[in-house]
């Protein structure tokens, strides 16, 4: 059990999409959780620790709702193709490579280091086909202290041989060792999430499969939905009997519903997509930096967002060339203006506000009460120092913020999980 303590500072949150709520003071952390925020410290609890931030700004921790770890290795280069060729040429040779667990251990060493000392707290990472790989990550980032779930990726069609399971009952005997190694609690904060890679990486009885697996263990799923206009038009073949791409994961009950569900992207998802994904609850990871990246397109982000549906914001490594979730939500804000000039006049851009309540309480909600500095809530917070930001002009905190978001490299200076501080 972790003992109560003081934070004080300046507080940021979204209560709702457009609300940036700003309050300065004492927040109390009991028990990991969120226990109150006062202005003044009441007498009764002058005698707990207090880490002292005052004038500095504190969020809500940020949950990043998609990336892949071990794409991360090669981050910032790879950056001159289209997603389908690129997945061949540059991503299924350095995924493949995990079959070394030595070799993972190098990369995800150097993944959950950066990891830990950027704003995220709380992930859904998709890994490897490789079980072991996999049990190694979500060991490191158990023991760094960051939570969410990891896939062991589900693969057994479309892509080279290196890099395949041989057959669905391959696929599903290892997803299994996979779930009974992972699932009782063994990485503290780190669950498994079923991870079909995307319909063209997965066979219909594998899917299948990964659809009684979820049942019979109650374990959640991830992957990518109309990222790309050729990806779509594959999906389409490859699955005759669906009337979109979204059917192909549902017909098999990997589409939210029952367990929680993650889709990245959803760039081009037609009216009945859409429908679904908001009636089955599903939550929208959207990867601004990755769709400029592999010119996936631009996701109608703003709309989703504004009418209600589940979304939360993805770094999408390395699609999308950083972990830095500031970088995100500034690309967000961005590229929801080439959509607005170039697309769809419907919707005014989206503003930091907004994107800060994806990065946070949006994202946050699929982890339970993830997002908020309230009553209840996981005392998730990190700490920023804007000192070389600041300058002559009074900003504001929502200015300051901003400027952050525009023009930091997102590594705050203290960082809370649960309540416990990891540095
Ligand atoms: N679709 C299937 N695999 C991937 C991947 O690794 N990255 C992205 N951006 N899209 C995908
Ligand atoms: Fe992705």
């Amino acid at each position: 059990m972790i003992p109560s303590y003081v934070l004080k500072g300046i507080f940021l949150d979204t209560p709702t999409p457009g609300e940036l709520r700003c309050r300065e003071g004492y927040a109390l952390c009991r028990g990991g959780h969120f226990a109150g925020f006062y202005s003044a410290l009441p007498q009764d609890l002058a005698a707990l620790p207090l880490h002292d931030f005052s004038g500095q700004l504190i969020l809500p921790g940020m949950c990043d709702l998609h990336l892949h770890a071990p794409q991360y290795s090669y981050c910032g280069t790879a950056m001159d193709l289209e997603l389908l060729d690129w997945l061949q040429r540059y991503t299924y040779p350095e995924e493949g490579r995990y079959r070394d667990v030595a070799y993972a251990r190098r990369g995800y060493t150097n993944l959950t280091r950066d990891l830990l000392h950027s704003a995220t707290t709380r992930i859904c990472a998709f890994a490897t086909l490789h079980t072991d790989a996999t049990l190694e990550l979500m060991r490191q980032l158990s023991e760094a202290g960051i939570r969410g779930y990891v896939g062991k990726l589900a693969m057994d069609r479309n892509s080279p041989d290196f890099y395949r399971e041989v057959t669905p009952e391959a696929g599903l005997a290892e997803t299994r060792r996979w779930l009974d190694a992972c699932t009782h609690g063994e990485y503290p904060g780190v669950l498994p999430m079923l991870t079909p890679r995307f319909t063209p990486s997965t066979s219909d009885a594998y899917m299948e499969g990964l659809g009684q697996l979820s049942r019979e263990y109650g374990v959640a799923a991830q992957s990518h939905l109309s990222e790309n206009l050729s990806e779509i038009e594959w999906v389409k073949a490859l699955c005759p009997g669906t009337a979109f791409y979204a059917e192909s994961y549902a017909r098999y009950g990997l589409f939210g519903g029952e367990q929680p569900c993650v889709m990245a992207h959803c760039i081009y998802c037609p009216e009945e997509e859409d429908e679904l994904i908001r009636r089955n609850g599903v939550f929208i990871a959207h990867c601004p930096t990755s769709n400029e990246n592999v010119i996936a397109g631009i996701a109608p982000a703003a709309r989703y967002l504004r009418e209600g549906y589940h979304i939360g914001l993805g770094s999408d490594v390395a699609g999308g060339h950083t972990l830095n979730l500031f970088a995100v939500m500034a690309s967000a804000v961005q590229v929801s203006k080439l959509r607005w000039r170039y697309v769809d006049k419907s919707q005014s851009p989206l503003t930091i506000p907004e994107t800060l309540y994806m990065a946070t309480s949006g994202g946050g909600a699929l982890f339970g009460k993830v997002g908020l500095f309230e009553e209840g809530y996981a005392f998730d917070a990190i700490v920023l120092d804007d000192s070389a930001l600041l300058n002559h002009l009074p900003f504001t905190p929502g200015e300051r913020l901003e400027r952050y978001a525009y023009l930091s490299d997102g590594r705050p200076q203290a960082k809370f999980v649960d309540g416990r501080r990891l540095f």
